[in-house]
């Protein structure tokens, strides 16, 4: 079947096959390899982008199902030029290392930060809790997260 998409603005169109996920489309079909894959079991949040509002863990969304949805993956977030806010705190503070976790962590923070612009800890630590980061041990996130929210 042919599902519609919007995806970070754009009118996008794929023809996809019905054990095929969102996140398939966007890596495999659209050219968003920003948004990565790793368990492919939703267990990772590796693979997370915002559906229709929400954060999702597109392996686990078909893509069938993503007909006529709004999408928003890392790329919709910032570019080279003009890095959305986390972006910058991530770089800032160091919060990368391999980096397989990042669009992950960057897109859930970046919805966090647009719903409760003051989040407490604890709530950045909640929001954070499906993003799994074997590297950095979390301390530079989640302090990138708190000076993306005082710059935001
Ligand atoms: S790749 Fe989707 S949750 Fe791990
Ligand atoms: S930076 Fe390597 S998994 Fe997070």
């Amino acid at each position: 079947m042919i599902v519609q998409l919007t995806v970070n603005g754009e009118d996008r169109h794929a023809e996809v096959a019905g054990w095929e996920s969102l996140l398939w489309v966007l890596r495999e079909q659209l050219g968003l390899t920003g948004t990565k894959g790793a368990c492919e079991q939703g267990e990772c949040g590796s693979c997370s982008v915002i559906l229709d509002g929400e954060v999702v863990c597109s392996c686990l969304v078909m893509a069938a199902d993503a007909d006529g949805a709004d999408v928003t993956t890392v790329e919709g977030l910032g570019t080279p030029e003009d890095l959305h806010p986390v972006q910058e705190a991530f770089v800032a503070e160091g919060a990368v290392q391999c980096g397989y976790c990042t669009p992950g962590l960057v897109v859930a923070a970046a919805h966090l930060l647009e719903t409760n612009r003051r989040p407490e800890p604890d709530q950045i630590r909640e929001a954070l809790s499906g993003n799994l980061c074997r590297c950095t041990g979390y301390g530079a996130v989640l302090r990138a997260i708190e000076a993306a929210r005082e710059a935001m």
